[in-house]
C-alpha cells in the first residue's frame, strides 16, 4: 500500500515538474524573442547601435538590466531597454543574462581607420588597459574589443555628459580624453573585428 502511494506520488510529482518545465521553457522562448530581435539570435547583434551581449559576464549584464529597470542607467537611443526591463522579474533578468553569457562573443567586422586605431592603441594602453585588457584577467568586465562602434560611441558620449554613471576610477581616465581621443579608441576596438564567422571570445 505504502509503495503504491509512493509510486503514485512520484508519478504526480514528475508530471507537475514536466508541466512547470514546459511552461517556463515556453515563457523563456517568448521572452528571448523580445531580445534577439535587436541583440541577435545568440547575442550577436547585426546593427552597430545595438551591442552584442554574447559572452558578457552575467554580473555585468544583471547590473546593466537593473540599471535600466531602476532608472540609474540611460536606456539608450531607442529607449527599448527601459520599456523591456520594466516588465522583467529579478529571476528573469538572471536567466536571460545566463543565457546570453553562455554564447561566445564574436567580434564585429567593421571598417576602421588604421591610423586612428594606432593612436587609440596607445591611449588604450595608457588609460584603459588596466581594467579593460583583452585577456582572461579581465573576463569579469564587459567587452570592448570588437564591440560595435556606434554603441561604443554612444556609451562614451553618455559617460562624457554624465548621463551614464561610471566608476570614479574610470572617470579619472576618461575625463582626460578629447573627442578625437575617444574616436581613436573606438577605431582601436573596432580593429579587433574578426573574419566573417570566426568566434573570438575575449575570455
Ligand atoms: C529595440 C532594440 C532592443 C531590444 C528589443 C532589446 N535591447 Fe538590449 N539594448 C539595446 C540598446 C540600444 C542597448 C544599449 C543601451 C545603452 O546605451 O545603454 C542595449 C543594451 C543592453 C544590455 C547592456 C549591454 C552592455 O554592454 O552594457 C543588455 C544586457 C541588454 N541590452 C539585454 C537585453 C535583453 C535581455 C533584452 C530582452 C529582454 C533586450 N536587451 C532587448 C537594444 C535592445
Ligand atoms: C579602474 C577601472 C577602469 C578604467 C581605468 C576604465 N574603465 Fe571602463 N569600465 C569599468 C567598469 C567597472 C565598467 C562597468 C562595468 C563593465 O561594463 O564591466 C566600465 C565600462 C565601460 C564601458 C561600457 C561598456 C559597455 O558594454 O557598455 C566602456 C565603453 C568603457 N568602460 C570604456 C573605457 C575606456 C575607453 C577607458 C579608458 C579611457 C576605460 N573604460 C577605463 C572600469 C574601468
Amino acid at each position: 500500500m505504502k509503495s503504491l502511494f509512493r509510486k503514485i506520488f512520484a508519478a504526480l510529482a514528475s508530471a507537475c515538474l514536466l508541466t512547470a518545465w514546459t511552461a517556463s521553457y515556453a515563457e523563456m522562448a517568448d521572452l528571448l524573442k523580445k531580445c534577439t530581435i535587436c541583440h541577435g539570435e545568440q547575442g550577436i547583434s547585426e546593427e552597430s547601435a545595438y551591442p552584442s551581449i554574447a559572452g558578457i559576464p552575467v554580473a555585468v549584464q544583471v547590473d546593466a538590466m537593473h540599471g535600466y529597470r531602476e532608472g540609474t542607467r540611460d536606456c539608450g537611443p531607442v529607449m527599448e531597454m527601459c520599456r523591456i526591463s520594466e516588465k522583467l522579474t529579478d529571476e528573469e533578468i538572471v536567466e536571460l543574462s545566463e543565457y546570453f553569457a553562455a554564447f561566445p562573443f564574436i567580434r564585429a567586422k567593421q571598417e576602421f581607420d588604421a591610423q586612428l586605431a594606432a593612436v587609440g592603441a596607445h591611449l588604450h594602453e595608457d588609460y584603459c588597459e588596466v581594467c579593460h585588457g583583452d585577456s582572461p584577467d579581465h573576463a569579469d568586465r564587459s567587452i570592448l574589443h570588437g564591440q560595435w562602434m556606434d554603441y561604443l560611441r554612444y556609451s562614451l558620449s553618455q559617460y562624457k555628459i554624465g548621463a551614464r554613471k561610471q566608476p570614479p576610477s574610470m572617470r579619472r581616465q576618461t575625463e582626460k580624453l578629447t573627442d578625437e581621443d575617444i574616436e581613436a579608441l573606438i577605431h582601436f576596438y573596432a580593429s579587433y573585428g574578426a573574419e566573417e564567422g570566426e568566434a573570438a571570445s575575449d575570455k
